[in-house]
């Protein structure tokens, strides 16, 4: 890449058409620009959260055909043709909420809610692989998502009654 005469690199641009919550959005991106910051600033889909932005807290989880990853780690130019689900995409307006979404209200899971965004996401991702076992299971898979509020316990609960309705 070429430097410009004030001796900054120009920032690479790239249009890329990408299919977020089962719709496709022409882009033109920086080419450096995160998924997180894409989909809150280019889409305005704020229910992915912003928090530590180095891959350490899962507040920006999202779904990347069916598979869960950090958005703040990542480049949004690299999912051109993958499909991408965000917590906005997991029940439509007026639709009943998804199976986690709901445990997580019965289970009371959250207090501040900021970080509820992607541990729902990691949880729905973390099922998508398999049921876990037991809470230590759970406890494990869901690890990489933290709460300041320390509300694991109902997380767990949420999870695990999550994890119940995808036996029966
Ligand atoms: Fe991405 Fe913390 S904001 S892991
Ligand atoms: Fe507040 Fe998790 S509910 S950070």
């Amino acid at each position: 890449m070429n430097s410009d005469a004030t001796g900054a690199d120009p920032v690479e641009r790239l249009t890329v058409t990408l299919r977020v919550n089962g719709r496709n959005h022409t882009l033109d991106l920086d080419a450096h620009l995160s998924l997180l910051d894409m989909l809150r600033e280019q889409l305005n889909l704020t229910g992915t959260k912003q928090s530590c932005d180095h891959g350490q807290c899962g507040a920006c989880t999202v779904l990347v055909d069916g598979r869960r990853i950090l958005s703040c780690l990542t480049l949004a130019v690299m999912y051109e043709g993958a499909s991408i689900t965000t917590i906005e995409g997991l029940s439509g307006e007026g639709e009943a909420l998804h199976p986690v979404q709901r445990a997580f209200l019965e289970e009371d899971a959250y207090q501040c809610g900021y970080c509820t965004p992607g541990q729902i996401m990691a949880a729905v991702g973390l099922l998508g692989e398999g049921i876990p076992a037991d809470k230590a299971a759970i406890r494990e898979g869901m690890s990489g998502n933290l709460c300041r509020c320390g509300a694991y316990d109902h997380i767990v609960a949420a999870v695990g009654r999550a994890a119940g309705e995808g036996r029966s």
